[in-house]
């Protein structure tokens, strides 16, 4: 089954074909960071308008990627006008219908309602956290549910979750964060440090040349629960520059970048390895922009080793927002006939479980 899979619940419009949930035929990334930049974050109101301007072309990108390439030079031209030839390839189409920006979420319903329509094929609603979690079935020669049950962590700009995940569809969370999401923690202290947005992949990159022990930063509620609080390691940076006048020498940069990147993996990698330990699970899932992280990928790997537990990491481009996972999820959804209507809402809340 080829799915057309589209995601605009955020700063990045992209979609996707994705075969039987695993192979990913095409994933196209159009990302507006450029536009954000100057401010700091995502405006949602420039991200709705620039998704509107660009959903089209990003669609027609995705299905001719995907089914173009085993065309001969010859079918290839002809096909090229009208592509309306190569969309009849798809048997289904996904989007996200949520958590995310509303306006932003919108547009890729209206193009996926407007596609589903006209194609006259079955339309699938998917939770972007749903969706972060398929990233991990996209590309291997197992499929997910081979690795029920999974401890997953979800860290993302907006989310930071410890979820069980018990089969397709039955999440249990463990614990979430009670303030910001771990990848804020690393926008809000990349700004407060003057290095650009997204603060995550700056701070990674300087934190590689720093001390992660020159700064001993709090590991807030390290021994408490599987909840999370992420502000209270921003407060110890913001006391830290304040302590030198907000003065800070460009060289101690890369120090507090990795002592600060420290303080938050520490807290991640501990909380999951105890919530898989206490469930005795012995598969750790990593999910959602921050597992892009260098050194929360490489910490949980040695701790989950140690401890007897099997790490699964998506690679980088399927950690950041894309539409492949948005098809991957789906396609267990379309297994179920779990369908949704043309009159499909976003919905900025949604919740996982
Ligand atoms: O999943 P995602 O692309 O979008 C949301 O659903 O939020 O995650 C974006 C977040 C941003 O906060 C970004 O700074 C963070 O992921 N991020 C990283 C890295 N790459 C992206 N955080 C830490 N290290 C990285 N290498
Ligand atoms: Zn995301």
């Amino acid at each position: 089954m080829k799915i057309l899979a589209i995601e605009t619940s955020c700063d990045e419009t992209s979609a996707a074909i994705v075969k039987d949930g695993r192979e990913v035929l095409s994933n196209v990334v159009a990302s507006q960071i450029e536009f954000h930049k100057k401010y700091g974050g995502v405006v949602p109101e420039i991200a709705a308008r620039k998704h509107t301007e660009v959903i089209n072309a990003v669609i027609q990108e995705a299905v001719e990627q995907a089914f173009l390439p085993k065309c001969s030079a010859r079918s290839k031209k002809k096909l090229r006008r009208p592509p309306a030839v190569l969309f009849k390839k798809i048997d289904a189409v996904a989007v996200t219908y949520g958590p995310g920006l509303v306006g932003a979420l919108l547009v890729g319903i209206c193009a996926a309602k407007a596609i589903a329509y006209t194609l006259k094929v079955p339309l699938i609603g998917i939770n972007h956290l749903e969706g972060h979690i398929y990233a991990s079935n996209l590309g291997r020669d197992w499929s997910i549910q081979t690795r029920f049950p999974f401890i997953c962590l979800i860290v993302s700009g907006g989310h930071t979750m410890i979820v069980e995940v018990k089969g397709h569809g039955k999440y249990i969370i463990l614990g979430r964060t009670r303030d910001d999401a771990a990848g804020e923690a690393f926008d809000k202290v990349a700004r407060l440090l003057k290095l650009g947005y997204p603060g995550g992949p700056i701070i990674d990159k300087l934190a590689q040349k720093g001390n992660p022990d020159a700064i001993r930063f709090t590991r807030p509620m390290l021994e408490d629960g599987y909840d999370f609080s992420f502000s209270g390691i921003k407060t110890a940076v913001v006391n830290y520059a304040a302590k030198m006048n907000n003065k800070i020498p460009r060289g101690r940069i890369p120090d507090i970048a990795a002592s600060f990147q420290e303080a938050v993996v520490d807290v991640l990698v501990e909380k999951t390895i105890r919530a898989a330990r206490e469930k005795k699970i012995k598969t750790v899932v990593l999910a959602g922009g921050v597992a892009a992280n260098s050194r929360l990928r490489q910490k949980m790997l040695a701790r989950a080793a140690n401890a007897g537990i099997t790490t699964i990491i998506p690679s980088l481009a399927l950690c950041t927002d894309n539409a492949a996972m948005i098809g991957a999820a789906a396609y267990y959804h379309a297994k179920k006939k779990n369908f949704a209507k043309l009159d499909l809402a976003a919905a900025a809340n949604l919740k996982l479980a």
